[in-house]
């Protein structure tokens, strides 16, 4: 079917709730999507940081097949052995001790929040439920995730908010202080804000927090929806900062396009759920498991990360290139293949060449483009793709 056909067909029947592009993916293979009219696109978005290993990737198809030839899904009343795999492989590469899962970061985030609040009025009593979390986050759709997110515009036609909850200005140590009061349970950190522009949180802050979290018992969440597994050059974002946090939420990329999402926690933190306080019917189904084994396994192999801070070194550099070459062109900022291109002017319409170009990729606030490729993303894919990019910023230039 043609790109138009698609959507004739979805405008008629599918909700209004994305700003959508006139265009259809409908088949990919490593770095590069095919539209419905034939046209290739090289990949710079990854479904925004969720296909890590590229699409159609042997290893996540072959274990996906498998795993749909034996068992998709049976309900938590029973073990399901893919998933205690991928618990116990998330665990050993992480500072976490147990794993609870669920079908996206909101989710994810919103078993966080309960956790923490079960965890400080069992400790505590009634009245330690705020959480802190920084402005221009972003932590997801839901109420209490869309109330976590710091960012107004997301809340006005959705009042009234969940109660208990306040924003404090990210890499703002005094800040943090002054609302970190007895009232607060925890705090929402992103290792880098992404939705929110690209912007990381300082390792110094983020030491700092961390060290006056411990001792008042106020638990750090690491939203590492967006930053976790291989995206900022290390495992888990949290990595790059020198801390640890208490609870750590992961979605995205955990199944490498099939959905799964997942809250862990360091053991004295996971032991105030008990059964009945928190389920997901579909969470860590063996599906969905087996996606994300065969991620965590692929990533987890000796040198993959090496490879992955070898392409991101190459990525940026060619980023790099850019600025220097178009004077528009301000900065590069993100780590590993998280990275944003300031272009000093509203990059919509700059994103909107680029998808002409054959370009996939999307925007960091209002004057930046960010870059997600797949981890896997090759050499020549990029060169490819950083081609479009020039090609399109020599347009703007005229
Ligand atoms: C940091 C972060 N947290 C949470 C979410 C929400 O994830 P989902 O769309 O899977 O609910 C996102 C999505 O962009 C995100 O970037």
């Amino acid at each position: 079917m043609s790109n138009q056909s698609i959507k004739e067909l979805g405008e008629q029947h599918v909700m209004n709730t994305y700003g959508r592009f006139p265009v259809a993916m409908v088949r990919g293979e490593g770095s590069k999507l095919y539209d419905g009219d034939g046209k290739e696109y090289i990949d710079f978005l990854a479904g925004i940081a969720v296909t890590l290993l590229g699409h159609a990737n042997p290893v996540l198809t072959e274990a996906i097949t498998e795993q749909a030839k034996t068992l998709l899904h049976c309900s938590n009343y029973y073990w399901i052995e893919p998933q205690n795999q991928l618990a116990e492989l998330l665990c050993q590469n992480s500072c976490m001790d147990k794993v609870f899962f669920c079908n996206s970061g909101a989710e994810a985030n919103e078993g966080a929040i309960k956790l923490a609040r079960k965890y400080s009025a069992m400790k505590y009593g009634e009245g330690r439920h705020k959480i802190l979390t920084m402005e221009q986050s972003f932590h997801g759709r839901t109420l209490a995730t869309l109330t976590a997110t710091g960012q107004e515009h997301f809340h006005k036609d959705f009042l009234p908010l969940i109660e208990g909850f306040d924003y404090i200005p990210m890499n703002n140590m005094a800040a943090f202080e002054e609302k970190a009061d007895a009232s607060v349970c925890a705090v929402i950190i992103e290792p880098i804000q992404g939705e929110g522009g690209v912007f990381p949180l300082d390792e110094q802050v983020a030491q700092e927090m961390a060290a006056y979290c411990k001792e008042r018992d106020i638990l750090l969440i690491a939203d590492e929806v967006q930053t976790g597994l291989g995206r900022t050059g290390k495992l888990f974002g949290y990595q790059t900062l020198g801390v640890e946090p208490d609870i750590m939420t992961l979605a995205k990329a955990l199944g490498g396009g099939v959905p799964i999402g997942a809250t862990l926690a360091k053991d004295y933190v996971a032991k105030a759920f008990v059964p009945g306080d928190h389920a997901s019917t579909f969470g860590g189904n063996p599906l969905a498991s087996a996606a994300g084994l065969a991620v965590m396994q692929t990533i987890t192999q000796d040198g993959f990360m090496e490879e992955v801070n070898e392409t991101a070194a190459y990525f940026r550099s060619k980023l790099e290139e850019l600025v220097e070459k178009h004077p528009f062109t301000e900065d590069v900022r993100g780590k590993g293949l998280m990275l944003a291109l300031e272009v000093g002017q509203e990059a919509k319409p700059v994103l909107k060449a680029c998808l002409e170009a054959g370009l996939l990729l999307t925007t960091a606030g209002k004057t930046a483009l960010r870059f997600l490729p797949a981890l896997n993303i090759s050499k020549e894919e990029i060169d490819e793709g950083m081609q479009r990019l020039t090609d399109v910023l020599s347009q703007v230039d005229k």
